[in-house]
C-alpha cells in the first residue's frame, strides 16, 4: 500500500513526518504528528472499535520506512522489557500508559543488568519517544493509574522483519526477539 491509498488521517500523518524520518529522525516533529493523530477523536473511534484490550493490530506496516501499529494495553498488565533497534513515538488515544526507560549498566552474552533511568505516565495528546541506543524500555497499565491505554506505536522499522532485544529487570537473561514476534500486553 502507498501513502496515497491510506485513510486521510493516516495519509497525513506519513506525508508529515516524511521529512523527519532519515538516519538522525527529529522525534519531536514524529511525535508531534503521532499526537496529532491520538487527538482525532472520529478516527480514535474507530481505531478503538477495531481491537480488543489486551491485544494490537497492524495498521500500516510496509516493508520499508515506518510502520504503525494500534496496542491496547489489558488491566494490569506491562509486556516484558525490550528494544525496537529503531526509533519509535507512542500516542494514546485513550487511557493511561506507563512507560518506563532503562539504561545497560552491565552485560555478557547472555545477562544484562539494567537501571531505570525514567518512568511516565502517558495520555492523549502526550507522547513518549526513544532512540537507540537508548532504547531499552517496557510500557504498559499499572492498577490503580486511570485506565488501560490504547495508544499508536509507530517505529521507523517494520519489527516484522528485523529482531529486537528482551531484558529481565534489574539482572537476568537477554535475549534476541525474532522477527515478526510480538509480546502482546496479554502475554
Ligand atoms: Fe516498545
Amino acid at each position: 500500500m502507498t501513502v496515497q491509498e491510506l485513510d486521510s488521517p493516516l495519509k497525513v500523518l506519513y506525508e508529515r513526518i516524511a521529512p523527519f524520518t532519515g538516519p538522525d529522525p527529529e522525534m519531536d516533529s514524529i511525535a508531534s504528528a503521532l499526537a496529532d493523530l491520538g487527538m482525532d477523536d472520529e478516527y480514535g473511534s474507530y481505531v478503538l472499535s477495531q481491537v480488543e484490550p489486551g491485544s494490537l493490530k497492524q495498521v500500516h506496516v510496509p516493508e520499508q520506512g515506518p510502520a504503525l501499529l494500534v496496542v491496547y494495553s489489558g488491566p494490569g498488565r506491562i509486556p516484558p522489557i525490550h528494544s525496537h533497534r529503531t526509533w519509535a513515538a507512542l500516542a494514546p488515544i485513550t487511557g493511561v500508559e506507563t512507560h518506563r526507560q532503562y539504561e545497560l549498566v552491565d552485560h555478557t552474552h547472555e545477562r544484562a543488568t539494567l537501571r531505570k533511568i525514567d518512568e511516565r505516565r502517558v495520555t492523549k495528546g502526550q507522547t513518549v519517544t526513544i532512540t537507540p541506543p537508548r532504547d531499552i524500555h517496557d510500557h504498559g497499565h499499572i492498577e490503580g493509574t486511570g485506565d488501560p491505554a490504547c495508544f499508536f506505536v509507530l517505529t521507523g522499522i517494520n519489527q516484522l522483519i528485523h529482531p529486537r532485544e528482551q531484558y529481565v529487570y534489574p539482572e537476568g537473561p537477554y535475549r534476541i526477539i525474532e522477527p515478526g514476534r510480538f509480546y502482546a500486553p496479554k502475554e
